[in-house]
């Protein structure tokens, strides 16, 4: 691992200090025991068990169909396989709908081997985040494209394009944070939004398809590795370059650590 603490381990303190130094970290999601070894092994800071596995994994069309108990298995799974990077897992779609089964889903997933929990929304997560960190639950506030709201949304579409909703989500997210959120996922926002808001915050913030300028990076594993049925335009294969596996994984973290992924042809301005 590049970027550990003393006890060997990625914590939320090492990502603080990633972003008050500039230094850019890398994060992607796994799902399964063999690959977080791989990934940890290979200097990524975050693994995501994402609930995208509901489509790269069972076939969905949408996280929707996902579970707690997919995302148990899979969150015990990847624990197994870790060597040291934080680890992150998905509320899926209506488990944090009340208090009670927030804070038992949340605790479902800590006990799994989650070290924060993500959750997508804007306002109305402001109660839901402050419950958890107050019970000391670190969590990761997704914003931007929240694919648990697709049927809402209208599609997998970028968000913040026009002036309102861009200072929309730049309030939220500021309401997140004070709220006690540890980090900000956004994904598919406009790279100049998701660079203001990384400079106003003062907690990490992860980008998918949000532009070089963010704290971190993350990607699905599936994308980095070329195996997804679809393509979207932030996406990179690294496996063709490299040739195997843990090549690929290691080509995506040196490519964000040198701020060369993602390149222009991956963002939305
Ligand atoms: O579920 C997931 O994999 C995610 C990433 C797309 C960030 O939320």
């Amino acid at each position: 691992m590049s970027s550990q603490s003393k006890s060997g381990n990625v914590t939320l303190t090492t990502l603080q200090q990633l972003k008050m130094r500039g230094e850019k970290f890398a994060c992607l999601t796994a799902y399964d025991a063999c690959f977080a070894r791989i990934l940890s092994e290979a200097g990524v800071e975050v693994l995501l068990v994402g609930d995208s596995l509901g489509m790269v994994l069972q076939g969905h069309d949408s996280t929707l169909p996902v579970t707690m108990d997919d995302m148990i298995y899979h969150m015990a799974c990847v624990k197994r396989g870790n060597r040291g990077s934080l680890l992150m897992a998905d509320l899926p779609f209506m488990s944090y709908a009340s208090e009670s089964q927030t804070l038992e889903n949340a605790a479902a997933l800590m006990r799994a081997g989650a070290h924060i929990v993500k959750l997508e929304g804007g306002a109305w997560i402001e109660n839901t985040t402050r419950l958890l960190a107050e019970r000391g639950i670190p969590v990761c506030a997704h914003m931007g494209l929240t694919p648990q709201s697709v049927n809402r949304i209208g599609g997998f579409h970028v968000q913040g394009r026009d002036t309102d909703q861009a200072q929309l989500i730049i309030e939220e997210a500021q309401l997140l944070q004070d709220a006690g959120a540890n980090i900000l996922l956004l994904e598919c926002v406009p790279s100049e939004l998701a660079r203001t808001i990384t400079e106003s915050l003062d907690i990490p913030v992860i980008g998918i398809g949000a532009g070089p300028e963010t704290s971190g990076q993350i990607m699905v594993l599936h994308d980095v590795l070329g195996v997804s049925p679809i393509t979207p335009k932030f996406v990179k294969n690294f496996l063709a370059e490299a040739g195997d596996i843990p090549g690929a994984v290691k080509a995506y973290v040196q490519a964000v650590k040198e701020k060369r992924f993602p390149a222009r042809e991956h963002c939305f301005s």
